[in-house]
């Protein structure tokens, strides 16, 4: 389902962190945000989710708008988030996890079958469903808090930077799963530093700086974007 942030901006007191923040996530698509540390990026996903209420615009969900709606009925509307640095319970296994990701749903039958479907995505999940979560990689960490975010079967998935602290293997591997979640019809929202990898998997994204939207485009278009030139690519400051 397609979201829409309408002119958002949001602060934690005094100064707008973000500001007149515009953007569609395209149904069925991986649509990225490319900012770099500090640019708002969380503060976008915060302010999604009703953590931090904008104090100006609109967030529409399939047409609804979740504005003013407590984070509860926001998430029962069919949206999942993945927070930064990927946080597992560390110490419960993986199918404790993945449980906790379906607190929503009182069906022990659909709370298994979802759990199986996470399996098919995560076959290195399934061999080690009874370990600890705190005693595996972190790239298999990172396999358990997608998994838990499938396990409310959500529409649209938000995902805070999953490469943070991540080798290069494992932020391919990761990614490679995004994409692949996204075949199965969930719309994706990445925010993300690492605009290579990131421009590699998303279909269309948007670079923030300093909490504005300053490039918009798709990929390809980005990648040959000047903005995301000088931010990224030490083509001049930032
Ligand atoms: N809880 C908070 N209280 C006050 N300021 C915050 C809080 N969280 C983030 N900020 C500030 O908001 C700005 C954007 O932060 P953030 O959204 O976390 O950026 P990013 O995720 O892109 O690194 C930063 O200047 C940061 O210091
Ligand atoms: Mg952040």
């Amino acid at each position: 389902m397609e979201l829409r942030v309408e002119g958002i901006s949001t602060a934690y007191d005094r100064a707008d962190v973000l500001e007149d923040v515009t953007l569609d996530v395209a149904a069925g698509r991986i649509t990225c945000l490319l900012g770099s540390n500090g640019s708002g990026k969380t503060t976008l996903i915060r302010s999604i989710l009703g953590l931090t209420k904008p104090r100006r615009g609109r967030i529409l969900f399939g047409g609804t708008d979740l504005t003013r709606l407590p984070t509860h009925r926001i998430v029962a509307s069919g949206i999942a988030a993945i927070p930064e640095g990927r946080k597992v319970f560390p110490r419960l296994t993986v199918t404790e996890n993945l449980r906790l990701g379906a607190y929503l749903e009182t069906d022990a039958h659909i709370v298994t079958d979802r759990m199986e479907r996470v399996f098919a995505i995560f076959p290195a999940l399934a061999q080690r469903r009874s370990q600890i979560a705190g005693t595996m990689s972190g790239g298999e960490q990172a396999m358990v808090s997608i998994g838990r975010g499938l396990m409310s079967a959500p529409k649209l998935l938000l995902v805070d930077e999953p490469s943070l602290g991540l080798s290069p293997l494992f932020v391919k591997e990761n990614f490679a799963v995004l994409r692949k979640v996204n075949e199965s019809g969930v719309t994706v929202f990445l925010v993300e530093q690492n605009v290579h990898q990131t421009l590699a998997i998303a279909h269309e994204g948007y670079v923030l700086s300093k909490g504005r939207v300053v490039a918009h485009g798709t990929a390809q278009e980005l990648l040959e974007n000047d903005e995301v030139r000088k931010a990224y690519f030490g083509e001049g400051a930032a």
